[in-house]
């Protein structure tokens, strides 16, 4: 049976919130998916709506301690997020963070009773060198804590190449890495393994979500600069919407 799909916004370091009227009415008028926003932490508040659940972008592992400029996960519950981005290619990136680092942050989240979005993709050499179902699956194994479920847990598969590039994956190479993803985490949770969401994400936009989020184990998407128009956000909420045919 399908899963219910989830269509998350990455503000990234960015704020949109003269748009949060419109996509929350959208939001309210979609009620057949999950429509998240994941905004910068000094946001988190007052982006919340009833429509709508608010995430944040990353959160340390350690529940308090000598760490500058970090956040706890129970201090972004606390401002009212429901949800967590771990592991994000500009973090593993921009920050050095590892896989291991990935899987405690996903798993204080949980144990913080967060949603963890756990990143994975690959980047270009590696996908030109036919590595990309090897270096996602590797990654994902590492990231992922053993008791994820999927209440608790998402993945989030976004090719670096594609994020902010206006480019994506053919359709026939993104169905490949879901299901490679799919059977990544049925091998390592079990039948679990079938109810965690896959979002797509990386250059997400009206002109194509309806074709990404029709490709099998695609169960919604994470949209970074297309989240921050409610004018774009909105028709990727309705291409999600199985009551509505694409192009609605
Ligand atoms: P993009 O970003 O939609 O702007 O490509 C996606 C992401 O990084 O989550």
């Amino acid at each position: 049976m399908a899963l219910r799909k989830l269509i998350a916004g990455n503000w990234k370091m960015n704020a949109a919130m003269a748009e949060m009227d419109a996509i929350s009415r959208a939001a309210a008028a979609h009620g057949d998916v999950d429509v998240a926003v994941c905004a910068p932490a000094t946001l988190i508040s007052a982006t919340m709506r009833p429509s709508i659940r608010v995430g944040a972008q990353d959160c340390h592992w350690n529940a308090y301690g000598a760490h500058t400029g970090c956040l706890s996960v129970a201090m972004l519950a606390d401002a009212g997020a429901t949800m967590v981005i771990v592991g994000h290619s500009e973090r593993r990136a921009d920050n050095h963070e590892t896989s291991e680092e990935v899987r405690m942050k996903a798993q204080a989240a949980v144990a913080g009773g967060l949603t963890a979005i756990i990143c994975v993709g690959e980047t270009e050499a590696e996908r030109d060198a036919g590595q990309a179902v090897a270096v996602v699956t590797t990654q994902l194994a590492a990231s992922l804590p053993p008791a994820s479920t999927g209440a608790s847990t998402v993945i989030a598969y976004e090719p670096v190449w594609a994020i902010g590039t206006g480019r994506t994956p053919l359709a026939a190479d993104v169905a490949e890495m879901h299901a490679a993803v799919r059977a990544e985490l049925v091998r390592l949770l079990g039948p679990e393994g079938t109810q965690l969401r896959i979002l797509y994400g990386g250059s997400v936009k009206p002109s194509n979500a309806s074709e990404l989020l029709a490709i099998p184990d695609v169960d919604g998407a994470l949209v970074g600069g297309a989240s921050l128009k409610a004018a774009d956000f909105v028709p990727i909420i309705e291409a999600a919407t199985p009551a509505f045919p694409s192009g609605y």
